[in-house]
């Protein structure tokens, strides 16, 4: 079988100008090597002493864990001297992180979560990073300067590339550049992620849905009526039965999604106000990679990539998954 490495994957897609080019090239390939190295270091467990919590909290207020902090460490350290960056930011900082001085500026803002579904951890369950790329824009002398907060505000329509890496019992990495999206599972021979997964392609229909059902008592009403739809199975309103499944890492609930369908939901609610996820390294990657895999991505009301951000850790409420299903969820939020 011709094997197809995310290096070649790239190269092919810069000559075809697919929205990419070398700077973005390099980027993406940096990202996917710091990626390998936080996979490494998840795999050793509690032999790389790295299990438990560190005794910091992050800005949201949670407890930081060791290895929350040392796969933000890998990714800064990896992508600032790379002279394609204008600055970086990430769940794990207040603030973005700005391009050492001693480092040239390049064009473009990378944002993540640097180990999505921290809480499995120290359990052995699926966990992953997230990560966002835009442009950043430029001042009038033509350059970047120094981008601050409000430089990252944009718009999820504005990404130019984002992705995930799941490390489960094989590492894969998604990606989207605009132009399908696409799985690569890291080769921990060769040390090369290989084009496994080309252009997914989400079912429209599902019969699978995820949430966290223990906060049922503080959803609102259309997310009760869809969940209740649902669980009534073959004799309710659906005619037909659900599975239900909750990882609590979104990367492994969406990489589930992206391989059989479903729908996954972490809505607004009484005791999440605005939701708990955030927008702009969590939300917003993965409703352009569900979106460009035929899926939806939606807040309940507002398709999830139009939002405008108003904080670089801002949370939203996130519906998203199989077009049908979440077309469903959003119209029941506007009856
Ligand atoms: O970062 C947020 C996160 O860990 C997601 O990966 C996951 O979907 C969710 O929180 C789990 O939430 P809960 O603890 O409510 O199940």
């Amino acid at each position: 079988m011709r094997r197809i490495t995310l290096t070649r994957f790239l190269i092919e897609r810069q000559r075809e100008t697919q929205g990419i080019n070398a700077d973005l090239r390099l980027l993406i390939e940096t990202v996917a090597r710091a990626c390998k190295a936080i996979s490494h270091a998840v795999g050793k467990g509690a032999v790389g002493g790295m299990l438990g919590s560190a005794d910091t909290d992050n800005i949201q207020g949670e407890v930081q864990k060791k290895l929350d902090i040392l796969s933000n460490e890998i990714l800064l350290e990896a992508n600032e001297w790379g002279g394609n960056l204008a600055a970086l930011a990430s769940e794990e900082m207040e603030h973005p992180h700005p391009i050492p001085t001693h480092f040239p500026k390049g064009e473009y803002l990378l944002l993540f979560d640097p180990l999505d579904g921290s809480s499995n951890i120290d359990v052995n369950v699926s966990i992953g990073t997230i990560f966002s790329v835009l442009r950043c824009p430029k001042g009038a002398d033509g350059t970047v300067g120094d981008p601050g907060e409000a430089e990252f505000l944009q718009p999820g329509t504005q990404q130019v590339a984002a992705g995930f890496a799941v490390y489960g019992p094989s590492t894969v990495l998604v990606l989207t550049i605009g132009h399908g999206t696409h799985g690569f599972t890291l080769d921990r021979e060769m040390g090369s992620f290989v084009l496994t997964h080309p252009n997914i392609r989400i079912p429209e229909d599902t019969a699978e849905f995820a949430i966290n059902m223990s906060n049922m008592r503080h959803w609102e009403a259309p997310i009760k009526r869809y969940v209740e739809e649902c669980l009534a199975g073959k004799t309710g309103a659906r005619g037909k039965d659900f599975n239900m499944r909750w990882v609590a890492s979104m990367v492994s609930d969406v990489y589930r999604i992206l391989t059989r369908g479903g729908i996954f939901m972490y809505p607004r609610d009484a005791k999440n106000k605005v939701g708990r996820l955030r927008l702009m390294y969590e939300a917003n990657p993965m409703a352009m990679i569900i979106e460009q895999a035929g899926g939806a991505a939606t807040d309940g009301k507002t398709r999830m990539l139009s939002v405008q951000p108003e904080g670089l850790h801002q949370r939203v409420a996130v519906i998203l998954g199989s077009k049908n299903e979440v077309d469903r969820v959003t119209r029941y939020h506007h009856e």
